[in-house]
């Protein structure tokens, strides 16, 4: 089905890094989707902890970018040669847009495609979909843009579920949640009667906890400095839950009988990924999900990893195949299985996209979701 689209004009939360950590609200114009392409209009949001990283001058992108990268919405054109999706249907976009056709795309390994362009804020043509008032282009941060009315994607980036999920819980399972529960369940490959350690229940952390109860996994001990995010931990599904301290290994040594078979770290801090290696028993595993600003080195003892059969697994996107895993969180989430309302801490307008930032900076929310009217 094809349908002819025009360009539109859409507000949505720029960046153009002269004006602090600031995103100003502007009018765009979004070109119409082209072949293989479709334009979703966006429902809901999430605030993420990567937008932050990028606002805060810790990883470089092109500049201006359009925001946001945690979304879902409904399908509102579709570009000639669309045949997978039409116009109404439910859709979680997907910020890694692999190139669908290489080796690692066809070996079910999309995340590890080295031809994607998203990362450049490109489509995979290499353009972008959008200008500004000047006809300038402006940059979809990941490809997606998602702090706007609507956005354009390929088709294959905006993965259909069912129409019970509640937009703004959807969104999150775009990223934080798909990539908690990706770390969780493709690349640890927890199961059930493992023991499990989390360092820091953010959005992805508490998505972690709860997949961790999903796959079964107990003891679960998370740890963060704030007493509320130790609290909402514990609503997810940590057993335990312990303040981030000098007695960590301890602690954690005590709770899970020598070591937890997994950890997990969740904020992106040199400290606390170092810390991994410690708090596991020999053959476990320790999964960096947290993305610490560019360049910086983590520091393991060698001898210890080698000697006592450690594994050290980076996680990127929660290991993800958009397709097969975003019905899947849904599904787990409509079966009552897996709480993700809880996540939501606050529900705010596109004017308010710095508000909740600096909430985020102050450690105080779990997730902001942008919500935009019907
Ligand atoms: N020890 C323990 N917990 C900490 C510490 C610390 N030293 N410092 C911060 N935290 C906690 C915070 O209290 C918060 O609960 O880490 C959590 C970080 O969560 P968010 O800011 O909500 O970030 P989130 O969106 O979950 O992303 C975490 O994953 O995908 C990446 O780019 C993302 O690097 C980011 C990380
Ligand atoms: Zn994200």
């Amino acid at each position: 089905m094809t349908e002819t689209a025009e360009p539109m004009r859409v507000r949505a939360a720029v960046y153009r890094g002269d004006d602090g950590n600031r995103l100003a609200v502007e009018t765009l114009t979004l070109a119409a989707p082209e072949h293989g392409e479709v334009r979703v209009r966006v429902r809901a949001a999430g605030v993420c902890g990567s937008d932050r990283h990028v606002l805060d001058g810790e990883w470089r992108v092109p500049l201006p970018a359009i925001m946001g990268h945690e979304a879902a919405g409904t399908v509102e054109a579709v570009g000639p040669g669309v045949r997978g999706l039409a116009v109404g249907d439910h859709v979680i976009l997907a910020w890694h847009q692999a190139c669908q056709r290489c080796g690692e795309c066809a070996g079910g390994k999309p995340w590890a495609c080295t031809r994607a362009r998203s990362n450049d804020s490109l489509l995979p043509d290499g353009t972008t979909r959008w200008s500004d008032a000047d006809g300038s282009a402006v940059y979809p941060y990941l490809a997606t843009g998602a702090m706007s009315e609507a956005v354009v994607v390929p088709e294959f980036a905006a993965i259909r579920i069912d129409e019970r999920v509640p937009f703004d819980v959807a969104s999150l399972i775009g990223c934080s949640v798909g990539t908690g529960y990706g770390a969780v369940v493709n690349n640890a490959r927890v199961l059930a009667g493992e023991s499990a350690v989390v360092i820091g229940a953010g959005g992805v952390g508490l998505s972690i906890i709860s997949a961790l109860r999903l796959a079964g996994a107990t003891p679960i001990v998370a740890v963060d400095v704030s007493e509320a995010k130790l609290a909402e931990a514990r609503r997810a599904g940590a057993t335990h839950a312990v303040p981030s301290g000098a007695e960590l290994p301890e602690r954690v040594t005590g709770i899970t009988a020598g070591g937890a078979d997994v950890a997990f770290e969740a904020i992106g801090r040199v400290q606390t990924m170092q810390q991994l290696p410690e708090l596991i028993r020999p053959g476990g595993r320790a999964v960096f999900v947290g993305l610490p600003p560019e360049g910086r080195r983590v520091e393991v003892d060698g001898l210890l990893l080698a000697y006592e059969g450690k594994t050290i697994i980076g996680s990127n996107y929660g290991g993800l195949v958009p397709a097969r895993d975003f019905p899947r969180v849904a599904g787990a989430y409509l079966s009552g299985a897996l709480p993700l309302e809880d996540l939501i801490s606050a529900r705010v307008g596109l004017d308010e996209v710095n508000e909740a930032f600096d909430a985020m900076r102050r450690g105080e929310r779990t997730r902001s979701v942008i919500v935009f009217d019907d």
